[in-house]
């Protein structure tokens, strides 16, 4: 894949907050469980010592391939490098992590998520993850499993607008799925414009934009189990975190908001909770980047 201007496959979101949170200290061991464009990992790696070691997942090959690029020189020293490049999805990192670094006797310091697609994804992937383009209805991060169109061919009407409701907040669910089950008995969903134009249906122009947009979140959340995948995550990793050792959690939308906080909440015993309210972008961000307007972001550290 061609290089792409860091700025262009993604600008990180709360940088400064995320990397002040997450309390590094130099010879630590850290882990970025959604690499994306790198930003993220590229700050953690300039604070990082010589000893250091940031594990950084995704579930994309491309967004793997882009930072095999942007970390060349990092990556090029071996087994002397501070990062080490993971193609998997994260809720197999405490599997990783036992195996690499717990077995050695280490402990890990923090883990950064900064949930959800990357502008990369959103704008550039054929993958249907925007209703902008014109693609396959897939939306998978790894090509395996159901697909956007699968879910919407098969499943059942209450099924859809649960799903709908839970991962979109979307006003009209019930609406949308009955329409969904009757247009399917005359063709099969493949693209992304057929959603678009079922949508172009059945609600008035003006909320178009706002509905296509939970419509695409919701499927891509179902499709890739995320909330699922997320409390996983969470769970399987308090236990393998280092006394002090910090939860940087930044999410997009409020299903995922709630699982961050329920799990800190939930194991209070284990974890103090740092932010007692989601941290929110500045204004000044929100106008630079408006893809910051509905990251909040909750850090948890593990009671010594
Ligand atoms: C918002 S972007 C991260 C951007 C990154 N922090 C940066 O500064 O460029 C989210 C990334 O996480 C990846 N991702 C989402 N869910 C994942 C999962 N369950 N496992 C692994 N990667 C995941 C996506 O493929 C995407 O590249």
């Amino acid at each position: 894949m061609a290089r792409l201007d860091v700025e262009t496959y993604h600008i990180p979101v709360m940088l400064r907050e995320c990397i002040s949170h997450l309390a590094m200290v130099p010879h630590g061991v850290y882990v970025d469980g959604t690499l994306g464009g790198g930003g993220h990992t590229a700050a953690m790696l300039s604070v990082a010592a010589e000893d250091a070691r940031i594990y950084a997942f995704d579930a994309d090959e491309k967004a793997i391939e882009h930072c095999q690029s942007r970390f060349a020189e990092e990556l090029s020293r071996g087994d002397a490098s501070r990062l080490v490049l993971v193609h998997a999805n994260f809720d197999t990192m405490a599997d990783v992590l036992k195996e690499r670094v717990i077995s050695c006797g280490q402990a890990v310091n923090g883990i950064l998520l900064d949930l959800g697609v990357s502008s990369f994804q959103f704008d550039h992937h054929h993958r249907g993850f925007s209703f902008r383009h014109m693609a396959p209805l897939d939306m998978r991060f790894m090509p395996e499993g159901e697909t956007a169109a699968d879910i919407l061919n098969t499943r059942t009407e209450p099924e859809l607008a649960q799903i709908f409701r839970d991962f979109g907040d979307e006003p009209q669910a019930w609406r949308l799925a009955k329409a969904i089950g009757q247009r399917r008995q005359l063709a099969r969903f493949a693209t992304t414009a057929d959603l678009r134009d079922l949508v172009i249906q059945q609600i008035p122009p003006q909320h178009q934009p706002k509905t296509m947009a939970r419509l695409f979140q919701s499927l891509r959340i179902a499709v890739n189990r995320e909330l699922d995948r997320l409390e996983s995550t969470l769970l399987s990793m308090i236990p393998i975190l280092a006394p002090h050792g910090r939860v940087v959690v930044m999410s997009y939308h409020s299903g995922e908001d709630r699982v961050v906080k329920n799990v800190f909440r939930s194991h209070g015993d284990t974890l103090t909770t740092i932010t007692k309210k989601a941290i929110e972008a500045s204004p000044e961000e929100v106008y630079e980047n408006p893809r910051a307007r509905s990251a909040r972001l909750r850090v948890a550290e593990r009671r010594p």
